[in-house]
């Protein structure tokens, strides 16, 4: 079996993960995921990796005396799953320069709205379908970027739009843009696998 194989990081509840999975067991995505990596011991997205019997690594760099130490150890373990492809979905922690200079154009990230609006250090999550509320813009969406240095500023790879209407709330644009987003990225995943 020669499969391509991707790494997925997230941090959070994972249903990101979950689609890109269910489109790899579908076949629609020509690939293994060899390994989740996660920071946050309590992030349901453990749960699911661990019912699907996907490895998980929990790792955070909060565990580490300095970058460098944890920089090292990233860099271990993604040595030996050699990806052809790595994921960040809902990762919150960033991923050091020396990391990205090894995978040049094979880290991407998804995010909840239309970059480069309402993108960059400290725009994640609610914060940011309550601030398209709250600026009355008439469109969000989502966006999948390659991942440089500075959170959210690397080239779009491709985006969908979502129409926002009078009576959304934060909370009701959050959940129309996140179908999307499991639309959206397992389409990306493929093509660019496709392409390697
Ligand atoms: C998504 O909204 C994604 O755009 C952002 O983090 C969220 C992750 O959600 N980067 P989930 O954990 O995949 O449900």
């Amino acid at each position: 079996m020669n499969k391509k194989r991707i790494v997925v990081f997230a941090s959070g509840s994972g249903s990101n993960f979950r689609a890109l999975h269910q489109s790899v067991l579908k076949k629609d995505i020509p690939a293994r995921i060899t390994a989740l990596i996660c920071d946050n011991p309590d992030a349901g997205v453990l749960d699911y990796a661990r019912e699907h019997d996907i490895r998980s690594v929990l790792i955070s760099p909060k565990n580490f005396n300095n970058l460098a130490d944890y920089t090292k150890k990233l860099a271990d373990i993604l040595e030996r799953e050699a990806p052809h492809l790595i994921v960040l979905a809902g990762y919150l922690k960033k991923i050091p320069d020396h990391i990205i200079e090894c995978y040049p154009r094979k880290i991407i990230n998804i995010h909840p709205a239309l970059l480069p609006k309402y993108g960059g250090k400290g725009w994640y999550g609610m914060r940011v379908h309550r601030a398209v509320i709250e600026n009355r813009e008439k469109e969000s969406g989502c966006t999948v970027h390659y991942v440089t240095g500075n959170y959210d500023e690397g080239p779009v790879i491709a985006q969908i739009k979502v129409p926002v209407s009078t009576d959304d709330t934060a909370e009701t644009l959050a959940e129309k843009v996140l179908k999307q987003e499991h639309l959206l990225y397992p389409k990306v995943v493929r093509f660019l696998l496709s392409n390697f």
